[in-house]
């Protein structure tokens, strides 16, 4: 192997330095099947120092660096082109002790979700963002990605949990702020700026998070609704009434079908609906009577069911949450993660059929999200091969109605030619600015967020 290699393995090991076809492959593939791309090598570095090395290393050799955490990534943000060293943060695995009084920890960037939330519940906290891969996406990519999910509504996205953070630069420096103040103005504020940043200022090594106290007390609600205006009052009922509110969710008729049939579940209610709405509240003790007077008083509620107890709570979000792995199982779907204002979302929601049918005849648009946040899921099956055409139709109907063509996942690679229908071209100068001065030679995650 070349001189590169044998560097990188002086740096981590040889066994952390993957050249063998069938080893690099579960990293060169996402997980939905839609984006893959040689790796030159994978690197599993263990911990920031190696991080930088590698990095260093590169840099030297004037190789570029895909950098990957969990692999959940839905836009091919963490798949190479061809011919990068992928990064593999999935080592760096550490986990400071929860420091209560600050409610906050600090952890590496290979750490999941799901182990980050059993590290912090048993201490009376938890962790403002949740979404359902948590098992296996990191807290390296929630951050480069700037993730969203189901608590949005009430604690905001990533960037707003995280109070520091710890990065290797294109060049191998490293900049570490992980004291965590609560008030710190003292220049520009660098966590900030490389949370959904997608790995193309720096890579992100450890993390420093605000933590929310654990609500062990949970009532979750599955409303018919007649659509989407229906939706929209429920929420803003939800909004006004429901200080303990967690979560607003939105799945449509069709949604429902597919996730039943591929997980054999019952019909929540007897009759169908056009759409449906999971409102999720938490608190300290049980919130199910304000949830129900709510719904009592809400004139848009069509039918409701309401859980409380684990079991329940569970089978309620199984028909939101499963949405992605019923889609998949269907088939390759054109994923397209889009919101615009909440006046905008029926016409949006009305005007999607018929923009998907225009581009691409006998598609399937599955409509599903965040209703808190105006963000949709708009998965596309049977689009064939116009899958371009209804990615390009459905942005720009979005981009009409001043909308956002990634709310949640991140630009990557899939939509990076679409950036400019969300951003002016001054915004998008003045982001290639940026890129430039931190990584002049454009060695990190190339093709990615901007277009080359
Ligand atoms: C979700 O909210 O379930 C995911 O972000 C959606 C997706 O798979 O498109
Ligand atoms: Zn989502």
């Amino acid at each position: 192997m070349s001189d590169l290699e044998d560097v990188l393995r002086g740096v981590v090991g040889d066994q952390h330095v993957l050249v063998d076809e069938d080893l690099k492959a579960q990293y060169q593939t996402d997980w939905t099947r839609r984006f893959s791309g040689e790796a030159r090598c994978v690197v599993r570095p263990a911990d920031t120092a190696e991080v930088a090395a590698v990095v260093r290393a590169c840099a030297e050799a004037g190789v570029a660096v895909t950098v990957q955490g969990g692999n959940t990534g839905l836009v091919g943000g963490g798949v190479p082109a061809g011919g990068e060293v992928l990064l593999s943060l999935g080592r760096l695995t550490s986990c400071e002790d929860v420091d209560v009084l600050e409610a906050q920890v600090t952890v590496g960037a290979g750490v999941t979700l799901e182990r980050l939330q059993q590290h912090a519940r048993p201490h009376g906290l938890d962790v403002g963002v949740d979404l359902a891969a948590r098992s296996a996406a990191t807290v390296g990519g929630l951050v480069a990605t700037n993730a969203g999910g189901i608590r949005v509504v009430r604690y905001g996205s990533m960037r707003e949990q995280v109070t520091g953070i710890e990065a290797v630069l294109a060049d191998g420096s490293v900049v570490t702020r992980l004291v965590g103040l609560a008030k710190d103005n003292t220049g520009y504020d660098l966590a900030q700026l490389l949370a959904g940043s997608e790995g193309t200022l720096a890579i992100v090594t450890r993390v420093r998070l605000r933590l929310v106290p654990l609500l062990p007390a949970r009532a979750v609600a599955l409303v018919a609704v007649d659509g989407i205006g229906g939706a929209l009052d429920l929420l803003a009922a939800a909004r006004a009434g429901l200080p303990a509110l967690a979560a607003a969710e939105l799945f449509l008729s069709e949604g429902l079908d597919l996730v039943r049939a591929h997980g054999n579940l019952a019909a929540p209610f007897a009759e169908a609906h056009p759409a449906y709405v999971v409102l999720e509240c938490a608190a300290r003790t049980d919130p199910t009577d304000d949830l129900l007077e709510v719904l009592g008083e809400c004139e848009a509620v069509r039918d409701a069911t309401v859980a409380s107890d684990v079991t329940g709570v569970a089978k309620l979000w199984a028909y939101r949450e499963t949405h992605t792995e019923a889609i998949s199982a269907a088939g390759v779907p054109v994923k397209l993660d889009v919101s615009v204002p909440l006046r905008e979302l029926a016409g949006l929601v009305a005007d999607l059929p018929g923009t998907v049918a225009a581009a691409a005849p006998g598609a399937r648009p599955i409509i599903f999200g965040h209703l808190g946040e105006g963000n949709l899921h708009v998965n596309v099956l049977d689009a064939g091969a116009h899958a371009e055409e209804v990615t390009d139709a459905v942005l720009r109907l979005v981009a009409s109605r001043r909308g956002s063509i990634s709310s949640e996942h991140g630009v990557g690679r899939a939509k990076a030619r679409w950036l400019p229908l969300s951003r002016s071209a001054a915004e998008v100068a003045a982001m290639r600015r940026i890129k430039t001065a931190l990584d002049p030679a454009g060695l990190l995650n190339p093709g990615v967020l901007l277009s080359e």
